[in-house]
């Protein structure tokens, strides 16, 4: 099997003491530093940008997950590439057409950083499996983007083996993230359907014992 990743929300760690809660991620063994970027109007969340995303990178060795869920994500590649983003994603209904969301993928590509296109759970995949030829990373919204703590929604992971079998038949090397509600009860199936990087908020900054949580995420123990 695969080796699993886990790339744990900031979004719901401690904005007072967010260096604690960033430096914790590789002292629990987690691999990723989630960014959760909102801009109010493609969802009705606001929380942080470009310069919330340097200073975090400022901080840690782990490579930053930066997830824009901002309306024409393609006018900002430069600046979050600037703020340290190793992995770069966006929602491609959110760009001003199916050419801009491309150029921009091909454009994170030539700066050296993973491409990837984030899909939520009203996103049919054959509408943007084009893309996948520019994407180093997919993710797959296991909720609607917005919000840290909502519940999984199951049908995400017909999704999942979707894109799995998109992969597959194209001979594509490209990792499946998953995002949202994702907890110790249905890592599982989200591997079984062929998820390598989870991203998890809640289930490790509420839990009493993170570092546990994410050898159980990874399955390593049960
Ligand atoms: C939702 C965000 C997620 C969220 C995950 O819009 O993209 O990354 O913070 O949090 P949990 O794991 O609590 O659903
Ligand atoms: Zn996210």
């Amino acid at each position: 099997m695969c080796k699993i990743l886990i790339s744990p929300s900031i979004l719901s760690g401690d904005f007072v003491n967010m260096k604690k809660s960033v430096s914790a991620i590789s002292d629990w063994g987690g691999d990723l530093v989630h960014c959760d970027v909102m801009d109010g109007v493609y969802v009705s969340n606001l929380t942080f940008g470009m310069p919330m995303v340097s200073a975090i990178k400022k901080i840690t060795s782990l490579p930053l997950d930066v997830h824009l869920m901002i309306t024409r994500p393609e006018k900002y590649i430069d600046a979050f590439i600037e703020a340290g983003a190793d992995y770069l994603t966006f929602h491609p209904d959110a760009s001003e057409s199916i050419e801009c969301a491309r150029d921009a993928l091909k454009k994170i590509q030539s700066k050296g950083v993973k491409s990837g296109i984030v899909f939520n759970p009203n996103i049919k995949f054959k509408d943007y499996s084009e893309l996948m030829y520019y994407c180093d990373i997919v993710l797959i919204m296991s909720v609607y983007a917005g919000y840290g703590g909502q519940k999984f929604i199951p049908e995400s992971l017909d999704k999942v083996s979707e894109a799995k079998e998109f992969i597959k038949k194209n001979k594509l090397n490209i990792p499946i993230e998953i995002d949202g509600g994702i907890t110790e009860s249905n890592a599982k199936a989200a591997i079984d359907a062929g998820v390598t990087i989870l991203v998890a908020g809640s289930a490790i900054y509420k839990s009493v014992d993170p570092r546990t949580t994410i050898k159980k995420l990874k399955l390593e123990i049960e």
